[in-house]
C-alpha cells in the first residue's frame, strides 16, 4: 500500500504545484473519501477517491512543459474571472497545464505551464532564488540615481525588495533582474522610483529566456532546457 502526502498527491495530478495544493487543503477545497481534509499531512494511498472543488482528480500520465509568449490582455489564473481572457485559452493540448507562477494582466512575455508539480515547485520556491529578467519600457531615460535605487532595495509598500540588477538598453529601455517574485513588483519598484513604465515584459526565467517565439505562441521546453530550472 503506497501512502502519499495529500499535497504531493495533487500536485502528481497535475492540478496545481504542492504549495498551491497546500493552500486548497486549508481552504477546506479537498475531500478524501466524501470528507473535508484540512491536515496538511494527511496520508492518501491509491484507492482513496480525492476531490478538488467538488472534482475527482487522478494522476496524470504525460507530462507537458511549455513555455507561452504571453499577450498583454490576458489574466494567468485558470479560470477566466469576470470574461477575461486567460493564457490557457492559447493552449491547444490534450492535458490540462497551468502556469507557474503569474504575470499581470498587462504584462507580456516568458510565462512556463506544466502539469508537473515538482517541476513548478522548483520554479516557483523562493529558496531557488530562480532570477527573472524583465525589460522595462519607458517614457523618459533612466536616471542613475533611479538605478542605483531599483538595485539596492526599495520599499513597495508592504515589503522591501531584495537587491536587483539593472542594465540600461537604450533611451526608453532598460532590463532589471529580480529573483522575488511579490504581486507587480517590477511595476510597483518602478512607481517608487517615479519611473513612467509604458510597457512590461518578462524575457528570462531562470535560464530559460523567450527568444523568438511570438506573442501569443508557445512551444515545448526541450529535456536540456527542463534540466535547466534549478
Ligand atoms: N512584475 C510586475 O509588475 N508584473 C508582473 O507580471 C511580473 C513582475
Amino acid at each position: 500500500m503506497i501512502m502519499e502526502r495529500l499535497n504531493k498527491y495533487i500536485a502528481s495530478c497535475g492540478i496545481c504545484s504542492r504549495r498551491k495544493a497546500d493552500e486548497l487543503i486549508q481552504c477546506g477545497k479537498v475531500e478524501v473519501n466524501g470528507k473535508i481534509i484540512t491536515e496538511l499531512g494527511y496520508k492518501v494511498e491509491e484507492k482513496d477517491i480525492v476531490k478538488v472543488n467538488g472534482r475527482i482528480i487522478s494522476k496524470e500520465e504525460e507530462k507537458v512543459y511549455i513555455m507561452l509568449n504571453k499577450p498583454k490582455g490576458y489574466v494567468t489564473t485558470s479560470n477566466e474571472q469576470f470574461g477575461r481572457k486567460s493564457v490557457l485559452n492559447l493552449i491547444n493540448e490534450n492535458v490540462r497545464v497551468y502556469p507557474i507562477g503569474r504575470l499581470d494582466m498587462y504584462t507580456e512575455g516568458l510565462l512556463l505551464l506544466t502539469n508537473d508539480g515538482d517541476f513548478a515547485n522548483k520554479v516557483m520556491h523562493p529558496k531557488n532564488e530562480i532570477e527573472k529578467v524583465y525589460e522595462v519600457t519607458t517614457s523618459t531615460e533612466i536616471t542613475d540615481s533611479q538605478i542605483k535605487s531599483l538595485e539596492s532595495g526599495v520599499d513597495i509598500g508592504d515589503y522591501v525588495t531584495k537587491e536587483a540588477k539593472v542594465k540600461k538598453i537604450s533611451k526608453d529601455k532598460f532590463e532589471i533582474t529580480i529573483h522575488e517574485g511579490k504581486n507587480r513588483q517590477v511595476r510597483r519598484m518602478c512607481e517608487t522610483v517615479k519611473i513612467k513604465l509604458l510597457n512590461l515584459k518578462r524575457v528570462q526565467e531562470g535560464k530559460l529566456t523567450l527568444g523568438t517565439l511570438q506573442t501569443g505562441k508557445y512551444r515545448y521546453l526541450t529535456e536540456e532546457e527542463k534540466n535547466m530550472v534549478e
